[in-house]
């Protein structure tokens, strides 16, 4: 639902249906999609976690959770800032999991509002990335802003590039992965409408085939131990066709802390729209990027083959040494971009559930 722009003299209650739908346009892990928000007084806004819908493997002590939501926050202020609010915010481990407080800003500016609507996870082989727009894109930010660091890389060599495909097509390998995402995968058109979430099946870069074999997968537990090693093989390519010629966006942290997931987030959600108004398409690799903190923390050997360990580590001697990371800093998330083909086809495109808004 894409509401008209109140005017900048509006009332923080008028503007609100209209920044809340812009945030809620955020991204969320398999666009599960679970903040909603509670009005507690005329400038205060709480945002709630829905840990349920939020529930997956790879969202360990609901890091991916935390991620999302500083993504929230940034594209929150962002729009707020379009309609001359300012927004400070806390941030906790229970509910409320954030705290938005809104005070009038008349110098207040965002140009970036307009692309949120236009920000989408395109799964596609890019068009090589321009060096220009990616150094552009990091010098516009201000460093002291975040927590967190952006480290970029362009364009991914080769080792990097074969030891990525690696560790994105160990995907199918991770104990529940697969179970816990093919769960948000909505079949038909019905489906994505009827329940506004999840990941429409064009969404994700499959050929036709694929795309069957993966929906006879869901269907039957059998077939998916029987085709994993065809999966491992698919996402492989995949991500190798992927990283070609693409830029990547590489986000570390102090530590790996609510305070850094939250912060990465609000800095990642910043560089996406930042890519999206150059004209640039972006998606997150998760698996090749989170899992090196869970490299250091232990919780990787409780999902993976103990054989697979080495690719990870390896993995993470690359992308630290290419991108001169220094400890403390860790490597919490990144992002591949480049030039898309063409505008993403409309089925291709996410939905969202109506806002959940109480007074
Ligand atoms: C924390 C987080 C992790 C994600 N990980 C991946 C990923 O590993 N691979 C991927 O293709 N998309 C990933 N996504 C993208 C989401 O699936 C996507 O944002 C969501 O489906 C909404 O779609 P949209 O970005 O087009 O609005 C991730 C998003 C978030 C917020």
């Amino acid at each position: 639902m894409n509401l008209p722009e109140p005017s900048r003299t509006s009332s923080l209650q008028q503007a609100l249906p209209w920044i809340l739908t812009h945030a809620v346009k955020s991204p969320s892990g398999d666009n599960c999609q679970p903040f909603t928000f509670v009005q507690k007084s005329p400038n205060e806004i709480h945002v709630l976690h829905d840990a349920d819908r939020a529930r997956h493997v790879l969202n360990p002590n609901q890091q991916c959770s935390f991620l999302a939501l500083g993504q929230l926050i940034e594209t929150t202020s962002i729009a707020a800032a379009r309609l001359g609010w300012d927004i400070s915010f806390t941030h906790a481990d229970q509910n409320p999991v954030a705290k938005l407080v809104f005070t009038r800003n008349e110098n207040a500016q965002s140009e970036l509002a307009p692309w949120i609507y236009q920000r989408h996870t395109d799964r596609r082989p890019f068009l090589p990335a321009e060096a220009s727009v990616i150094s552009g894109i990091t010098a516009k930010l201000s460093p002291k802003a975040y927590g967190a660091r952006v480290h970029t890389l362009h364009p991914v060599d080769e080792t990097l590039l074969q030891t990525l495909a690696k560790t994105e097509g160990a995907l199918p390998d991770i104990k529940d992965s697969m179970e816990n995402t093919t769960e948000w995968i909505r079949f038909s058109q019905r489906e994505v409408e009827r329940t506004r979430d999840g990941l429409p099946m064009w969404n994700l870069g499959l050929r036709t085939m694929e795309a069957f074999a993966l929906k006879m997968a869901v269907r039957y537990q059998w077939l998916r131990t029987l085709t994993r090693p065809i999966m491992r093989i698919q996402a492989r390519r995949m991500a190798a066709v992927a990283l070609r010629g693409a830029a990547l966006f590489c986000f570390t942290a102090p530590d790996s802390s609510r305070t850094s997931f939250v912060e990465t987030g609000r800095l990642a959600a910043r560089i996406w729209l930042e890519l999206t108004a150059a004209g640039y398409a972006a998606q997150p690799f998760t698996t090749s990027s989170l899992t090196l903190t869970w490299l250091k923390d232990g919780y990787l050997k409780t999902l993976v083959p103990a054989a697979h360990l080495p690719v990870f580590t390896q993995a993470n001697e690359v992308l630290e040494e290419r991108l001169a990371i220094k400890e403390p800093h860790c490597i919490l998330w990144m992002l591949r971009a480049g030039r898309p083909p063409s505008p993403l086809p409309p089925r291709a495109l996410t939905l969202r559930r109506p806002i959940v808004f109480q007074m």
